[in-house]
């Protein structure tokens, strides 16, 4: 079996990602029209087993990986990690061992980007990131798809992120050097993102642009984007701070009246409505949230695919 890891954008080479996206879409496109629950005609995951490891809670991950496994033909088992080993004691590398002996590929969310890595390191079938507090790389391949769905090529295009530097956002400035998009945050400093994600972009040639103005940074924007202001492992205790530094920085109709008059709005979800973007916004012409949430589905068997060599 080849080994492919699906760890981050930035860890997997750019035509690799566009051969991804393209074959995410053709698959969408071949099985227009049918149920849910039915088949692909193409079953390259025909005879095998995957595991899905929850360490945090999840709606689309859990959901469209595990329809996606099932339409392409093979089986999952969503494991939480609260329940394995994996939570009492036993190391990350010996639950990686132990799982190659019984399933054919690995899908992880956790918390530390340390789980993932070791996680990969030690496990002898492919394992994929299904979110850590660094990175969230499969929910911007749905993205980009989504975008070039309804927009053609993002290259070239401004995407503005609004709000928190998060993982999601991580993965957009990677996805920014990979894809060759030009990348603006805006934010309040004290939430601005990791340097080393920025210096990525930058290394690739579409360095990240920082504009603390939302009003100016959104100003001509192809897609605007952004995500819940408390992140699942930020601390409770720092929500209301928080919301008082990124109140400023709402999606509303004000704010995507700045932007191109045929520019996308993004929200990888949940969300709080209301407060990162209003539902005026999240409901109204631009928004493609709906899309996003079911390309992770075709975008994720993609990805599984490429895992597999298939
Ligand atoms: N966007 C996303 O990853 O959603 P879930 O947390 O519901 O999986």
């Amino acid at each position: 079996m080849r080994m492919n890891h699906f760890l981050d954008i930035h860890t997997t080479t750019a035509p690799d990602l566009r051969a991804i996206i393209d074959n995410a879409r053709a698959m969408k496109d071949a099985r227009k029209g049918r149920p849910r629950g039915m088949a692909d005609d193409d079953q390259p995951l025909s005879g095998h087993m995957v595991a899905l490891i929850f360490e945090k809670p999840s709606t689309r991950t859990r959901v469209s990986f595990d329809v996606g496994v099932r339409q392409m033909g093979g089986q999952t088992m969503v494991l939480s990690g609260k329940e394995m080993q994996l939570g009492h004691g036993e190391t990350i590398a010996d639950t990686a061992r132990v799982l190659s002996r019984y399933v054919d590929l690995i899908m992880i969310r956790t918390f530390e980007e340390a789980t993932l890595l070791e996680m990969a390191e030690h496990a002898t079938v492919p394992v994929i990131n299904g979110l850590t507090n660094r990175t969230h790389p499969c929910q911007i391949m749905a993205d980009i798809m989504t975008y070039e769905e309804h927009r053609g090529p993002i290259a070239g295009k401004k995407v503005v992120w609004c709000g928190d530097g998060n993982n999601v956002f991580a993965s957009f400035a990677h996805a920014a050097g990979q894809f060759g998009f030009d990348l603006s945050f805006t934010g309040p400093e004290t939430l601005d993102p990791e340097r080393t994600w920025l210096d990525f972009a930058a290394s690739k040639g579409h360095p990240v642009t920082i504009e603390r103005n939302p009003d100016r940074a959104v100003e001509g924007a192809d897609l605007v984007v952004t995500d819940t202001w408390v992140s699942m492992h930020d601390p409770e205790s720092a929500k209301e701070r928080r919301h008082n530094q990124l109140r400023a920085y709402q999606v509303n109709e004000a704010l995507m009246a700045r932007a191109k008059p045929d520019a996308l709005f993004m929200h990888c979800l949940p969300a709080h409505r209301n407060d990162e973007a209003t539902s005026a916004v999240m409901d109204g012409p631009h928004s493609v949230i709906f899309d996003e949430a079911e390309n992770r589905l075709h975008a994720q068997k993609a990805v599984m695919r490429w895992c597999l060599g298939r």
